[in-house]
């Protein structure tokens, strides 16, 4: 992870394609992390970049960002606001929108992740927790679990439950109520920005998933965020909050279902430019 989070799996193939068919310059919003490797990528790929971030993004993402000679514009308000204002710029100035939630291609990079765990393994751990705010992680996992059970690699999909913010909740809130499409909820702030999205653009897509699988969705409890961070820490991994909200999830689902072994944790955010 060159910029110390996951979303650099998706920026790769998604700044590759962005070369390969002659884009010169790129729009993007994002909590900060995506915005940092679509940045970096498109630094890498000599593709001008403008990125959109909500107000309270960690300022050392925006730094990281504008070290790869990215354009930063900070955005007043929530982090779906952010979306709707980049969303408009990109429509009335005709700019690429090259957003990582969108983007087919992106998909294709996160998928990587599990590809990398059963090539490490060689096998999948019966139960993963993945954070879940628009599902770009989400997508790719259960896309290339579906193909690796398609070419006869896995048996069954392994138990898959996914983590909300316990103040941003909109999957968690649709399948309480069996909905098709993600809960109307009023984000409030959480500690675990990375997932804070209140209005997922691909929320239908995801329940389908989240009813063919059987996935479970539960929230994660914002007053564990950091103690879990700081337990985290000293097992060796310095996390961003976000992270460790997966984690405190984690511990709560234990408390609930009693200890459960062969889990996979993304520790997919590093925690040093989210101290703030
Ligand atoms: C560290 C970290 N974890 C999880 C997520 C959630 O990803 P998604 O919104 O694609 O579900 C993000 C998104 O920014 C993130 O930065």
């Amino acid at each position: 992870m060159p910029t110390l989070s996951f979303k650099d799996r998706g920026a790769a193939v998604l700044a590759a394609h962005c070369k390969a068919i002659g884009v010169n310059s790129v729009v993007q919003d994002s909590s900060g992390n995506a915005g940092n490797s679509v940045a970096a990528y498109c630094g890498r790929a000599g593709i001008g970049c403008e990125i959109f971030v909500p107000e309270g993004t960690s300022p050392k993402k925006i730094d990281m960002i504008k070290s790869h000679n990215a354009k930063v514009n900070i955005i007043p308000g929530s982090r779906d606001n952010c979306a709707d204002v980049c969303r408009a710029e990109a429509d009335a100035k005709g700019k690429y929108y090259a957003s990582h939630v969108y983007s087919p291609f992106f998909y294709e990079g996160t998928k990587t992740y599990i590809y990398e765990v059963y090539e490490q393994l060689h096998r999948i751990p019966e139960n993963i927790f993945i954070p879940l705010g628009n599902g770009t992680l989400f997508i790719g996992v259960v896309k290339a679990l579906e193909e690796l059970m398609n070419s006869g690699i896995i048996g069954k999909m392994p138990n898959i439950i996914a983590i909300q913010s316990e103040n941003c909740d909109p999957f968690a809130k649709a399948v309480i109520l069996g909905e098709r499409q993600p809960a109307a909820v009023t984000p409030k702030p959480t500690m675990a920005e990375g997932i804070a999205v209140g209005v997922p653009m691909r929320g239908e897509e995801i329940l389908e998933y989240i009813y063919k699988y059987n996935i479970e969705v539960i929230t994660a409890p914002e007053n564990r965020i950091i103690e879990s961070r700081l337990a985290l820490a000293s097992k060796g991994i310095y996390c961003e909050h976000t992270t460790a909200a997966t984690y405190a999830a984690y511990l709560k689902y234990c408390e609930l279902n009693g200890k459960t072994s062969d889990c996979l944790i993304p520790m997919c955010g590093a925690g040093l430019k989210s101290d703030h």
